[in-house]
């Protein structure tokens, strides 16, 4: 059997986590809104037209921001469609995916949904095809307490009290020429500065999200970032990343190493905003908000010969494997690697569209495979990320060199006296044995081993088998003289939680 080494140390950290790198994401596109988070007619909806069984997967998940109206979808919003009597709603056609949107949710029913899921909403305005009279008049109608136009429009509608949403993107992927309104670095960089001046002016506790790539492989990466990041350091908050990860050729171990990629990108952002930040000789260090990221090929086909202008078709339904949710471990860890710049990440999405939660529209609601290794960040991975002294035999593969077996690193809960290894064996073959310094943290015994694993890499979760894929508690981790030892099982995700 191979092994691996791994050391940690109390002192040896890599930063704190922010909770909001659990975030996840809702857009108006396919059954995400509607016949997912909302369905009137359905045997579980609240008063408000709410699934109660897809809210009471989303707490499960405990996620502690959603990222919402879009998206593409955002480049063409119009936010002023989507409040006031329902009745009174247009219908329009979204541009984006080719859909109607009869926005019978908007921007007051997902806040008011977001507050039964436990969680805050990230904001976006439209860079695409408006700009900053309507960015400013969209904060001021949720943020603004009242005694303006917009604002007691909101009251109007019966919210009294400001929203208070605290997070707000300035777009989304305008370096796309996919996107509506896409614009060139100069012209978004602009745009967006001036934007998110007059959106501070009008409530300065918010935080800004800039638009970085839409992927690393954009022609314009990372000039983009550099030239955005020119006009707006100084009102931006955060630059966003995103990224999707496909297993086309049916390569497993290149798939499973793809979170490399995940780890350079990072890696050439940071340095970008750090440059930029040396050019201005500016104090403020630029955080990373990546709020898109997840697998996403399966549906791809289907999704090219959808008929146009139909409401919330099943649109991006990507059904995951055992194999997806491996990588999404490794991403995870990606992200907590880079704890001390990554403040914000959205696994997109959250529900039916490339989500973790799946439903059937007038049936049940079921998690898919990627949902385990979100869940078991989400729950345990608070606290400060500690950096690991990793030894792990490794492979080569079409795209990468080197891929260590062991991906791993731990998350240590000072306030529960709680370490949580995270691991994800990339063998597909072997069984891999991790033995773990941990001397520097005396008295902790193994609480749990949880190990995610299927002898099929293609085994899915449905609404008749829904248990194909879930994680159980019988690893074998033990601890002995400051040592963690565990058998990793071959193509497996592990999450083991040592306590005092
Ligand atoms: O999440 C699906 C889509 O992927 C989003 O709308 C867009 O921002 C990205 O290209």
């Amino acid at each position: 059997m191979k092994s691996a080494k791994m050391v940690l140390d109390k002192d040896f950290r890599i930063g704190e986590v922010d909770s909001r790198i659990y975030g996840s994401f809702v857009e108006h596109l396919g059954r995400a809104v509607y016949g997912g988070i909302y369905e009137p007619e359905h045997a579980t909806a609240d008063e408000d037209g709410f699934r109660e069984d897809v809210l009471d997967l989303v707490r499960q998940l405990k996620v502690p921001i959603v990222r919402y109206p879009g998206g593409n979808f955002v480049s063409g919003f119009n936010w002023e469609d989507s409040v006031g009597p329902r009745a009174e709603r247009p219908r329009r056609l979204d541009l984006a995916w080719r859909t109607v949107e009869t926005n019978q949710m908007g921007v007051n029913e997902f806040a008011d949904w977001a507050k039964k899921a436990n969680t805050e909403v990230m904001m976006a305005v439209n860079l695409g095809t408006r700009g900053v009279d309507a960015a400013r008049n969209f904060v001021e109608y949720c943020n603004h307490p009242g005694g303006s136009y917009w604002s007691d429009l909101r009251r109007k509608h019966g919210y009294e009290q400001p929203h208070g949403f605290k997070t707000w993107c300035l777009g989304n992927e305008m370096d796309g020429p996919w996107q509506i309104g896409h614009k060139t670095a100069e012209e978004y960089g602009r745009i967006a500065l001036e934007s998110g001046k007059v959106m501070k002016w009008v409530d300065p506790t918010i935080d800004l999200v800039a638009c970085g790539s839409s992927n690393s492989s954009m022609r314009t990466f990372p000039e983009w970032e550099a030239t955005v990041l020119e006009h707006t350091y100084d009102v931006a908050d955060y630059i966003s990343l995103h990224t999707y990860y496909g297993n086309r050729n049916d390569d497993t171990p290149n798939f499973l190493a793809k979170s490399l990629d995940m780890d350079n990108f990072i890696e050439t952002v940071v340095s970008v905003c750090d440059y930029i930040k040396a050019k201005k000789r500016s104090k403020k260090t630029m955080m990373l908000s990546f709020d898109e990221w997840n697998v996403w090929f399966h549906s791809n086909e289907a999704d090219r010969k959808m008929e146009p202008w139909q409401i919330a078709p099943p649109q991006l339904e990507d059904v995951y494997t055992h194999e997806d949710a491996l990588l999404v471990g490794s991403l995870l860890l990606s992200l907590l690697r880079h704890a001390d710049r990554v403040k914000v990440a959205c696994l997109a999405q959250l529900v039916n569209v490339i989500a973790p939660i799946m439903t059937r529209t007038g049936g049940g609601a079921w998690a898919q495979t990627i949902f385990y290794p979100y869940m078991h960040a989400s729950l345990y991975g608070r606290g400060t990320v500690l950096n690991p002294i990793i030894d792990s035999p490794v492979y080569d593969t079409k795209e990468f060199d080197a891929v260590p077996y062991l991906d791993s690193l731990a998350v240590y809960n000072e306030e529960n006296d709680e370490i949580t290894i995270f691991a994800v064996n990339r063998d597909l073959e072997h069984a891999l044995t991790l033995e773990c310094d941990v001397r520097g943290f005396a008295g902790y015994s193994v609480a749990e081993h949880i190990v995610l694993e299927n002898d099929d890499l293609k085994a899915v979760n449905t609404e008749d088998h829904p248990n194909r894929v879930v994680p159980h508690n019988g690893g074998n981790a033990a601890v002995e003289a400051g040592h963690v030892t565990a058998a990793l099982p071959k193509a497996s995700w592990n999450v083991i939680r040592l306590t005092k």
